[in-house]
């Protein structure tokens, strides 16, 4: 089999890097990995995310990919240089991407970032946005509810749930100004139709998933190393029981996935 490209997160917010990945390369095959045994990763400390994060790593080194792209913009924000170094492969976060589209996008230089506390509190996306366009002006907010309420399956546009907890955390956003806002949580997206119905058309929002995304299959075309041999595969791997991820991620990606395997990550998952 062709190599395949490694993909992980703590649960279900990777796919949606999954979905845009395999839009742009049909032909690719996908190993995704949710950490589910460990999901939230919002809320822990550095030190126990590097540890996560290498561990997550670790595993594609037995699949011997040809690249990795960090789903998750918790360990994209605290972890990514320690991969960086670890990766014998390409390997690509989620912050750079999303930051470099919002400076692109924005017109009127306020852009607001909303992701995990871990990821709020490294203030990576902060800095990613000054060093492009030191002018910009940034406004970050953790909404540490979104994970669960997606890892729960409050995700349709009308969901009651949703709406609330959107109206709560983004009431700050909406009257902020910002004309563009980071979905900088790869969960996120999943919330879009709650968030785009209240929001509504006047703030564009950048998914770092998928900005991050279009980056590894940037990488892939210009180093050739696109699979020729057909059609690509999906594979995907959970560190706790499939059952309850599988029918979240069928829902979401709006196909069947097939087998998901569990696996162990590490003593303690
Ligand atoms: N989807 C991940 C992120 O982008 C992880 C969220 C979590 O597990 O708290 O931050």
């Amino acid at each position: 089999m062709e190599k395949a490209i490694g993909v992980f997160d703590s649960g279900l917010g990777g796919l949606t890097a999954v979905k845009e990945l395999s839009e742009l390369m049909p032909n690719e095959n996908i190993i995704y990995l949710g950490d589910t045994a460990r999901v939230p990763y919002g809320s822990r400390s550095p030190e126990t995310l590097v540890r996560f994060a290498k561990q997550d790593l670790e595993f594609f080194f037995e699949q011997n990919v040809k690249a990795v792209l960090v789903a998750c913009g918790t360990i994209s924000t605290v972890a990514l240089p320690v991969l960086k170094e670890m990766c014998p492969v390409f390997i690509e976060g989620v912050v750079s991407p999303a930051a470099k589209k919002a400076a692109e996008v924005t017109k009127n230089g306020k852009v607001a970032v909303i992701a995990t506390n871990a990821a709020i509190n490294s203030g990576e996306y902060g800095k990613e946005l000054r060093a492009i366009n030191s002018d910009l002006s940034v406004i970050e907010k953790a909404c540490p509810m979104f994970v669960p309420i997606v890892e729960n399956g409050y995700f349709g546009k009308n969901d009651p749930v949703a709406k609330l907890i959107v109206e709560d955390y983004l009431s700050e956003i909406k009257s902020s100004g910002a004309d563009t806002l980071i979905l900088g949580c790869t969960h996120y997206p999943i919330l879009r139709p709650a968030i785009e119905e209240f929001l509504g058309p006047d703030i564009t929002l950048v998914d770092s998933g998928k900005e991050a995304a279009k980056e590894v299959c940037r990488y892939i075309k210009e180093s050739k190393q696109e699979n020729e041999s057909g059609a690509g595969g999906n594979v995907y791997y959970v560190t706790d029981e499939p059952s309850g991820f599988i029918p979240l991620a069928e829902l979401f990606l709006n196909k069947k996935i097939g087998e998901v395997k569990k696996v162990s990550l590490g003593d303690d998952n």
